[in-house]
């Protein structure tokens, strides 16, 4: 049986969306981007929301209105993917890791504590795989010590902290839209903003800093000259990308709970298994079951990378665990000691998770993760 490892959500309607767009004229950042960023807004409870190119962009222009810039040193975790070290690095700063809250596998709050000095402007927790970080303990410490927050929320749409969306807690959210994430609209990123007023300079600074909008130069009876006040960037969103967003956000909460009921079928199938242990949801956060990441123990007496070369001779496709990016050329000896990134780093297998994954896959997948491993399934 071949199991692909994830598919993005989209239908006939996704593309009906684009052709209407198409035949609608207006192609580029449009009254769609508009739409999309108000609907999401609205979803995640933020007062507004800015569309980008993706959340790298996103982390990006957050970072760069928090201020951050060449000198400065922001706390990131190592455990998360790449582009959330590299947004700190392309404002001009140092990104600095701190170690994961073995239960969490997100930013340890003590950790990040630790790695402060008077160069630090920022903190950026990561809602890894859509489990939400321990934001209080965050804002307690931004609070403190006079930080800005800006969160990677790539994988969150849709996830919780204390009944609340994550998207509300804080001044600056980012988003993904890529395909592996959990609504797609090809690439594509947004900000979810606390302040109108940051809101409206992100707007500019994603194009040039220009002071007038394409819309407002459109709607114009006279000829309208921008201007440029400050130093910008292109991180603009297409209307095209925009309409399949607005179609995407309809079917969300369907996509959330498909994902949800994999994710606990996988608890329950694999939670007797002595090999490997399930991902766990802290009583203060609902997780998004962005990726479904399984770890395997050492009693599996195979690696979690031997497990996935097994697993793909089966016919199963997987990704390994979230990356430890100080493991990286790239930012090797950037970091002090991690100890449980470089565990986790190690120990973990994504498993296929996406809606239309069927009973049948998922029991197979299941049934070939406990042959590898020796596992008996305890009663
Ligand atoms: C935690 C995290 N941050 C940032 C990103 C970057 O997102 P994008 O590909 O939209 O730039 C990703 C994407 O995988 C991610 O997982």
């Amino acid at each position: 049986m071949e199991v692909p490892f994830a598919r993005p959500s989209l239908t006939e309607a996704d593309g009906a969306a684009v052709a209407e767009a198409v035949a609608s004229g207006w192609v580029s950042q449009g009254p769609r981007v508009a739409a999309f960023e108000a609907a999401y807004a609205e979803r995640v409870g933020a007062p507004d929301a800015v569309a980008t190119t993706n959340c790298t962009t996103a982390l990006h222009l957050a970072l760069y209105v928090s201020g951050v810039g060449p000198g400065d040193e922001v706390i990131v975790p190592s455990l998360s993917f790449i582009a959330t070290a590299n947004a700190v690095w392309q404002c001009g700063a140092t990104p600095v890791f701190a170690d994961i809250d073995p239960l969490t596998y997100n930013l340890d709050p003590a950790s990040a504590e630790r790695a402060i000095t008077e160069r630090t402007k920022a903190i950026m927790p990561v809602h890894q795989v859509g489990l939400p970080a321990d934001m209080d303990a965050f804002a307690l410490l931004a609070d403190r010590h006079g930080l800005a927050i800006v969160e990677d929320a790539a994988c969150a749409i849709g996830a919780e902290h204390q009944g609340r969306p994550i998207g509300s807690l804080g001044n600056l959210t980012c988003f993904s839209l890529h395909p592996r994430k959990v609504i797609t609209c090809g690439e594509g990123g947004m900000i979810a903003v606390s302040d109108p007023l940051v809101a409206e300079r992100l707007r500019r600074l994603r194009q040039h800093a220009m002071d007038r909008s394409a819309a407002e130069r459109h709607a114009a009876d006279r000829v309208v000259v921008e201007h440029y006040p400050e130093r910008g960037w292109n991180a603009r969103m297409t209307d095209l990308q925009a309409a399949v967003g607005l179609k995407q956000l309809e079917v969300l909460e369907l996509i959330l709970g498909e994902r949800r009921r994999l994710a606990e079928r996988y608890n329950e199938l694999l939670g007797g298994m002595p090999t490997v242990e399930t991902p766990k949801e802290p009583a203060y956060a609902k997780r998004t079951w962005q990726s479904y990441p399984l770890r395997v123990l050492p009693e599996a007496g195979v690696s979690a990378a031997d497990l996935m070369d097994a697993l793909l001779h089966d016919g199963v496709a997987t990704r390994r665990g979230i990356m430890a990016i100080h493991h990286e050329a790239s930012y090797a000896n950037c970091a002090g000691a991690l100890p449980h990134t470089d565990a986790a780093a190690e120990d973990f297998v994504l498993l296929p998770l996406f809606p239309g994954l069927s009973d049948e896959q998922q029991d197979y997948v299941v049934d070939r993760v406990g042959a590898w491993t020796g596992a008996v399934i305890q009663a």
